[in-house]
């Protein structure tokens, strides 16, 4: 099987590393991948928004099998030009990826099939929103209603919080994502990943996760795109996976079908684990980056039978096992993230921090004179497994100790929580 990647971050190189371990894989292609992924793949320079050029470069390479990692793309519709062209995709359409591409969307669907999630408005103007927040008091979410690169939404502790973050939206600060807010109850509650492959009517549990996004130790500082994380994620246990499949996922699959637009690919659901149960604060229709790279690390099973089935509709026949493990990945970025880091410094050690038996994706690198060298905001996610989160956690900063990195930094607390309740519970 002849398979193209699209995508360039650690989520890809995390994919690259796991499909490129497949019996069934004859030659994998990722663009543009970046140097880690080039361990693994043959990169092409084409770029994600180019959609006749990636179609032509299916039919010239003979590919079965095209893997889209990122949003953007899904949601811009290279999954249905692929599909028109005859070509197979793990991926959805861009009617489906409206899930994560519109918030107020996915309100909406949850409205009309009874999924637990916040109680909402959806408003295209200033006046509104911020009368619907004054009559519902704060602590209250504002959320734009369009991508944003995880910029978009501002937890407001206080109604004037809440006032200007609806003056930022319509006043451009998230340009076309939010000419739409949709403002909501603010949930308590602990946070978990949530991942399902879907087939269009078929969706299969993938594993959960944690993440940390604040930059700094204690979950202090601001918002990234993503610090670390671990899986499985303690708080779903069977029950509550059971539950979720049962209230969320189940009937999301079947309204999407009812609208016309079956959803493929990755159901990333974000929950919040209320004392009520779960509930939902919003979908991603690919794999949570870093959350791919703990899911890949324990997976037992071959990834690209998996997506292959789900680009089939086979999903119904299949089962995913998982090592009996714990991953965790620790992210490392270029010092000034998550503002503008500087770009070029040395990165040296990469070779001796793998010795210790961990997996390191790359991000944000690339190679300059034959040196590799910090290319963007998150760099390297170091990935170890465990018996424990305290074991998995042990073993990455091992690992962090031994890249040589001056200008790079990680957060020092990775899987805090996780190993809190372990001691807790031993
Ligand atoms: N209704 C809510 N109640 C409490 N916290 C929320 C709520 N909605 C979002 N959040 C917090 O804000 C974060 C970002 O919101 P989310 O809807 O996931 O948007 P995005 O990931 O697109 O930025 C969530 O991970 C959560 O911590
Ligand atoms: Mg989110």
């Amino acid at each position: 099987m002849n398979v193209l990647l699209i995508g360039s971050g650690g989520r890809e190189h995390a994919l690259a590393w796991k499909i490129a371990a497949s019996p069934m894989l004859t030659r994998l292609f990722a663009a543009p991948g970046n140097p880690g992924i080039a361990a693994e793949a043959e990169c092409v320079p084409l770029s994600m928004d180019d959609h006749e050029a990636i179609a032509a470069f299916c039919r010239d390479k003979s590919i079965d099998l095209v893997v889209v990692g990122p949003e953007a793309p899904l949601v811009a519709g290279l999954g249905d030009r692929l599909r028109e062209a005859g070509i197979r995709v793990f991926g959805g359409s861009a009617a489906a990826a409206r899930l994560e591409g519109s918030k107020g969307f996915t309100k909406d669907l949850c409205a009309r099939y009874g999924i637990p999630t916040a109680a909402y408005g959806r408003f295209s103007d200033a006046a509104a929103a911020k009368a619907y927040v004054r009559e519902h008091g704060a602590p209250i979410v504002v959320k734009a209603d369009g991508l944003a690169a995880g910029k978009g939404v501002a937890v407001a502790m206080t109604l004037d919080e809440a006032l200007s973050a609806i003056d930022a939206c319509f006043e451009g600060s998230f340009g076309a994502a939010g000419a739409e807010v949709v403002v909501e109850e603010f949930l308590e509650g602990e946070e978990a990943s949530f991942f399902c492959l879907c087939d269009g009517t078929t969706a299969l549990p993938f594993g959960s996760a944690q993440d940390h996004k604040r930059v700094g130790d204690g979950d202090t500082g601001p918002n990234t795109g993503g610090m670390g994380a671990y899986s499985p994620a303690p708080v779903m246990t069977p029950a509550m996976v059971e539950r979720t499949m049962k209230e969320i996922v189940e009937p999301t699959m079947r309204g999407m079908a009812e609208m016309g637009c079956p959803f493929s690919g990755v159901l990333f659901a974000g929950l919040m684990i209320s004392e009520a149960g779960p509930k939902l604060i919003e979908y991603n229709v690919r794999f949570g980056d870093p959350e791919c790279q703990v899911l890949m690390m324990r997976l037992k099973d071959d990834i690209l039978v998996l997506m292959q089935a789900a680009a089939d509709g086979q999903l119904a026949h299949m089962s995913v096992r998982w090592r009996d493990e714990v991953a965790l990945t620790v992210v490392m970025a270029a010092k000034g993230y998550p503002g503008t880091p500087d770009r070029g410094s040395v990165i040296r050690g990469i070779d001796a921090a793998a010795a210790e038996g961990v997996e390191i994706f790359h991000a944000g690198t690339a190679l300059n004179d034959g040196q590799l060298v910090a290319n963007g905001g998150r760099v390297l996610n170091v990935t170890a497994t465990g018996r424990s989160v305290a074991e998995a956690q042990r073993k990455a900063y091992a690992a962090v100790a031994r890249i040589d990195w001056p200008e790079g930094f990680c957060r020092r607390d990775i899987g805090w929580r996780a190993v809190a309740r372990e001691k807790a519970g031993a």
